[in-house]
């Protein structure tokens, strides 16, 4: 194959992907419902209520399938995506992702404990430190489906590890990698390292 065609078909591919991925700018018109607990630009303003703002598209993406299906429970949301289109779910997707996650500040009695669970893991315990995946800042890896973490409500995050940690969030996949890494965390764990997350950036 020549050179003009082998960039012809990368194009091709790469506006194809463009224009199946969602819409910014229509998403900003289907999340008035969403703003209530999540914040207009997805800063939500509670700490049990997670910000959404400047998270990875494709993760948020999985995560609007997933509840909507039941796969992952939120009571709070019950029923709010069953009328929105496959469409619909990534253009708020593509709209949360282009905004700007706020960040909060870490508790400086915690900051020491969060830190080394952070960048160090559990190494004896074979748990790996969370930056490989979430990134030293804490921005996630967006086209991985990893999510970003820096600035999020330390409440928020508290009760997702716990989730994991109990089985009650179980939409890691077949790897199960965040149930595995949970399962290594003590309750002082997960709040040390929560507060240093939610002063991430
Ligand atoms: C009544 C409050 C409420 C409303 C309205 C609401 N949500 Fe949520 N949402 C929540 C709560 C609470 C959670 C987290 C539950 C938990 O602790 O796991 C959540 C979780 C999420 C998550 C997962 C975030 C993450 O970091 O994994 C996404 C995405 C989301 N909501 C999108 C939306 C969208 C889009 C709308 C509007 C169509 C919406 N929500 C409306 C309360 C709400
Ligand atoms: C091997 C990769 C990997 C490592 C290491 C890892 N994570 Fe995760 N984490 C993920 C993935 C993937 C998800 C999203 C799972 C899903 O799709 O629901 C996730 C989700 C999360 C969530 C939920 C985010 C949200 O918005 O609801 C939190 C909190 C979290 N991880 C914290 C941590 C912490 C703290 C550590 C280190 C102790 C860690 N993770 C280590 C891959 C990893």
């Amino acid at each position: 194959m020549n050179k003009v065609l082998v960039s012809l078909l990368l194009t091709l591919g790469i506006t194809g992907m463009a224009h199946a991925a969602g819409d910014a700018a229509a998403g900003q018109g289907k999340v008035a419902v969403c703003g209530a607990c999540h914040g207009m630009d997805g800063n939500s303003p509670a700490p049990n209520f997670p910000k959404l703002a400047g998270q990875g598209e494709r993760y948020l993406l999985k995560q609007l399938n997933d509840i909507k299906s039941g796969n992952r429970v939120v009571v709070e949301m019950t029923g709010l995506l069953d009328n929105l289109s496959e469409q619909d779910l990534a253009d708020i997707a593509a709209y949360f992702a282009s905004q700007k996650m706020s960040v909060g500040a870490a508790d400086p009695k915690l900051v020491e404990r969060g830190e080394a669970l952070f960048r160090g893991g559990k190494l004896e315990e074979g748990m790996p430190a969370c930056t490989g995946c979430h990134s030293p800042d804490g921005s996630g890896n967006a086209q991985a489906g990893f999510p970003h973490l820096g600035g999020q409500h330390a409440q928020y995050v508290a009760k997702q590890l716990t989730n994991f940690r109990e089985g009650d969030r179980t939409n890691d996949g077949d790897t199960m990698m965040m149930r595995a890494i949970a399962a290594k965390l003590s309750n002082k764990d997960i709040e040390a390292v929560s507060s240093y997350i939610q002063g991430l950036h």
